[in-house]
């Protein structure tokens, strides 16, 4: 089985639509393997999107993620799951992402587009040990 690394954003729990991101997850046949309401810190969300760094919109991007609880999720299906729930969750612009898609069904703006998903396997694996390091 192959896992990858899932953050509902502060948005989605904010709006009570972390249930539907999980379940849309689940409807497609992945399975959970956690799942865990935190409140990310500041440090973890900077070492968390550390590509980001030198972009204009990394303090908002910070700010934003850290503002309130997210759920963080790991979860697991046959094979290239981070790309099978890439697929689920659309582009990152909410306006320009797939209507079917998470972002496109259910989001109006960057950087609120309610879900954060592992763009690679090694990206996944990274983010699995930096918010889950006793999985
Ligand atoms: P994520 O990492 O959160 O899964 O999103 P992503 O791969 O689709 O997009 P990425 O390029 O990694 O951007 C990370 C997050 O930064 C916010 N963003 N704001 N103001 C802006 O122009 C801007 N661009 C990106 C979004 O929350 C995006 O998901
Ligand atoms: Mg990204």
């Amino acid at each position: 089985m192959d896992r990858t690394f899932v953050i509902c954003k502060p948005d989605a729990v904010e709006r009570g639509l972390a249930g539907e991101i999980v379940a849309r997850l689940e409807r497609k046949g992945l399975r959970l393997v956690a799942a865990e309401l935190r409140a990310i810190d500041a440090e973890t969300a900077a070492t968390h999107y550390e590509e980001h760094r030198e972009r204009p919109f990394f303090t908002e991007l910070v700010e934003f993620i850290t503002r309130s609880p997210a759920l963080l999720l790991v979860v697991e299906g046959p094979a290239d799951t981070w790309s099978v729930v890439r697929a689920l969750v659309g582009a990152t612009d909410p306006k320009a992402a797939a209507p079917g898609t998470i972002r496109g069904d259910l989001a109006l703006d960057v950087p609120a587009n309610l879900v954060h998903a592992s763009d690679s396997a090694s990206s996944a694996e990274r983010e699995i040990r930096l918010f889950f390091p006793g999985l």
